[in-house]
C-alpha cells in the first residue's frame, strides 16, 4: 500500500463510483438481473481493494438510487438481500484492511436487519483509517442537498450559509472533497449521485459493464485523472494561486 500518493496530486483523495451495468451483464447471459448484481458485488471487492491499495481516501459506491425503489419488488428485495449478506461477509477483510465503512442516504425507508447490519458495521469500523468507504443507499444527490438544506435552517436560524460551510451538512461531511466520479455501464449522466459534491470533480465514463470491471479499467480512469488539467475557474497558471 503506498498511502502517501494520495498527497501528490496525481491519485485522486476522493473517488466515487456509479457501478452500472449489472442488469445488461445478466441479460446478455440469459441470466436474471438479482445475478448480475451478485457478480456486480464481486467488481465491488476488486474495485475496493484496488482503490485502497493506491492510497485513495474514501471511495464513493452507488449502490442503491432514491429512483431505484422504482424496480420491481423482487429486484429491490434481492438487493437488499445481497446488502445484508455482503456486510456480513465482507466485515471482517474491511475491519482487517483498516477499512472504515460509512452508509449515507434515507436509511430509515430500508428493512429493519439492513439498518441493524449497517449500524453495527459503521460501529465496528468507526475508529479505521486507511480508507473510508462510503456506500450510498437510498441515495440521491437532490435528498442529501435538501437534508443539508433542513438541517441548517434547525441548527443555523438566520445565518446565511457559504459553500464550505453547507457542506459540512451534507451526508459526506468530513470526506476530502470529490475528485473523480466514474460510472461505469455506458451511460454518460448522474443520475442523481453526488451534485453538489461532483461541482469540480473530473468524470470519466467507462464502457465496461459493472461486474466486467476489473483492475485495467480502474487503472485506465486513475490515468485519465492524472492526464487532466484541473483548473476549477482559473486559468490554469501559477500565478492563480497568488489571487486563492
Ligand atoms: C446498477 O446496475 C446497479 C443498481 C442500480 C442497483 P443496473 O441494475 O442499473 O444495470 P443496468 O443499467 O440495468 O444494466
Ligand atoms: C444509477 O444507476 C444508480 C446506481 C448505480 C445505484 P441507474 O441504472 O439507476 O441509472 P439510470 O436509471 O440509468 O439513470
Ligand atoms: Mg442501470
Amino acid at each position: 500500500m503506498v498511502p502517501d500518493k494520495a498527497e501528490t496530486g496525481r491519485i485522486p483523495a476522493h473517488v466515487a463510483i456509479i457501478m452500472d451495468g449489472n442488469g445488461r451483464w445478466a441479460k446478455a447471459r440469459g441470466l436474471s438481473r438479482s445475478e448480475g448484481h451478485r457478480m456486480g458485488l464481486k467488481a465491488t471487492r476488486r474495485a475496493v481493494e484496488f482503490f485502497a491499495n493506491r492510497g485513495v481516501r474514501a471511495l464513493t459506491l452507488f449502490a442503491f438510487s432514491s429512483e431505484n425503489w422504482q424496480r420491481p419488488k423482487a429486484e429491490v428485495e434481492a438487493l437488499f438481500d445481497l446488502f445484508v449478506s455482503a456486510i456480513e461477509e465482507e466485515l471482517p477483510e474491511l475491519r482487517e484492511k483498516g477499512i472504515r465503512l460509512r452508509f449515507i442516504g434515507a436509511r430509515e425507508e430500508f428493512p429493519e436487519d439492513l439498518q441493524a447490519r449497517m449500524a453495527e458495521a459503521e460501529a465496528q469500523t468507526g475508529a479505521n483509517d486507511t480508507m473510508t468507504l462510503v456506500v450510498a443507499l437510498g441515495y440521491g444527490g437532490r435528498w442529501d442537498i435538501l437534508q443539508a438544506a433542513l438541517r441548517w435552517v434547525r441548527e443555523s436560524g438566520d445565518a446565511v450559509p457559504d459553500p464550505a460551510g453547507f457542506a459540512d451538512f451534507l451526508s459526506t461531511a468530513g470526506l476530502p472533497d470529490l475528485d473523480l466520479l466514474i460510472r461505469t455501464g455506458g451511460e454518460q449522466r448522474i443520475s442523481n449521485f453526488l451534485l453538489w459534491q461532483a461541482a469540480y470533480a473530473e468524470l470519466c465514463f467507462l464502457e465496461a459493464l459493472w461486474p466486467d470491471v476489473g483492475d485495467p479499467d480502474l487503472q485506465d480512469a486513475l490515468d485519465t485523472y492524472s492526464r487532466r488539467q484541473r483548473r476549477f475557474g482559473g486559468t490554469g497558471e501559477p500565478r492563480d494561486v497568488a489571487h486563492a
